[in-house]
């Protein structure tokens, strides 16, 4: 069909907190954050500074990599947990911010599998008759927003960050497809064990909902992790096994930067280690953009190549999980 991913881009906030600044916070030590997570400091966005202002920066830097304006785009999709507000979407938001024309813009929710099911919705429209020919695809998280900086357990996982890319059908036979084999998959059955649990419509906001810190993200942490592991190693050997692709073809392999312990369980499985990218130490868990900023890291620094296969993996509340495998 000729659909690739033309541009990349991601926008960080400067704000960095370290582990040392946690120790200040919170009972915790660097030790014990780096032993558990691989985690060594995250940033933070500025005071006032929302999901979809790091969103428009990240679309901004993806148009420029790809050589287009925002004129030119057909459809922008925002995945994220942290929407400005509740509606409208944080994509209409980006929208008004780029300067694009009146395409049509939604948010997608799949927590950190978000962004690997934001890149399977734009393929689904592009190849659908509904024809988009340039898709703007973001994840974007403020995370900060949500972590309770009084709980330790949860505080030291998270950070702030968005990644842009544009998709583009050139309408060339020729011309392959990003998209080679993908898997995502949900199981509602855990739902509870990572949430959010007031501000939708279960619980409103209320002074109790405050005074009950209810509105902060609340997990259950080793269940995640061992979830995790399983989701995350299963969804990678059926997208191996769909693409027919040897794991020896694979020139990076790309997992959600949740912990350094989860990603090399996964990577001990697949017996994949060599080929795993690791940025969890600078960034934390910033959800949707996570593994957008390691594709950026990648592309920017032209450790990828065109053509390059990259086997990326997620997983996140819902349960969600994701694995796809990319053609650069
Ligand atoms: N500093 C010091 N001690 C701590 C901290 C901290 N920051 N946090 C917890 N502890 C303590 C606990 O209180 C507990 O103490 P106790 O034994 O006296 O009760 C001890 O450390 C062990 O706690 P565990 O929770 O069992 O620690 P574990 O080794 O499982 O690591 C962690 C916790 C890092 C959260 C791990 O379970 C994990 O990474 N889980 C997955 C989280 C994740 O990836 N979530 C992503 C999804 S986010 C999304 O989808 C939006």
């Amino acid at each position: 069909m000729g659909i690739r991913i033309k541009g990349s881009g991601r926008y960080v906030p400067e704000k960095i907190l370290t582990n040392d600044d946690l120790e200040r916070m919170v009972d915790t030590s660097d030790e014990w954050i780096v032993s558990r997570t691989g985690i060594r400091e995250r940033h933070l966005a500025a005071e006032g500074e929302t999901t979809s202002d790091m969103a428009a920066k990240a679309a901004q830097k993806a148009l420029e990599n790809a050589g287009i304006t925002a004129d030119a785009l057909d459809l922008i999709l925002v995945s994220t947990v942290t929407p400005d507000h509740i509606f409208p979407s944080t994509a209409a938001l980006v929208q008004r911010k780029i300067g694009a024309p009146k395409c049509p813009c939604f948010d997608q929710e799949a927590a950190c599998s978000g962004l690997l099911y934001a890149f399977n919705t734009a393929y689904g429209l592009m190849a659908s008759p509904l024809g988009y020919k340039r898709v703007l695809v973001i994840g974007a998280e403020k995370m900060s927003s949500l972590v309770d900086w009084t709980d330790r357990s949860t505080c030291v996982l998270f950070g702030d960050a968005a990644a842009a890319f544009v998709l583009e059908n050139d309408g060339n036979p020729e011309t392959k497809d990003f998209y080679v084999a993908g898997e995502i998959g949900a199981d509602g059955e855990w739902a509870d064990i990572l949430c959010v649990p007031a501000g939708g419509s279960a619980c409103p906001a209320s002074h109790r909902s405050v005074d009950e810190k209810l509105h902060f993200l609340k997990m259950g942490g080793p269940k995640t992790f061992h979830m995790a592991v399983l989701a995350m190693t299963n969804a990678c050997r059926a997208v191996l096994a769909k693409s027919g692709v040897s794991k020896d073809d694979i020139a990076w392999a790309v997992p959600h930067q949740a912990n350094r312990r989860i990603i090399d369980a996964v990577a001990e499985r697949l017996d994949m280690h060599d080929k795993v990218y690791l940025n969890v130490d600078r960034y934390g868990n910033t959800s949707s953009a996570s593994i957008g900023i390691c594709l950026d890291e990648l592309n920017q620094s032209g450790r990828l190549k065109q053509g390059d296969l990259v086997l990326a993996a997620s997983f996140g509340a819902g349960l969600t999980w994701a694995s796809m495998l990319i053609r650069w």
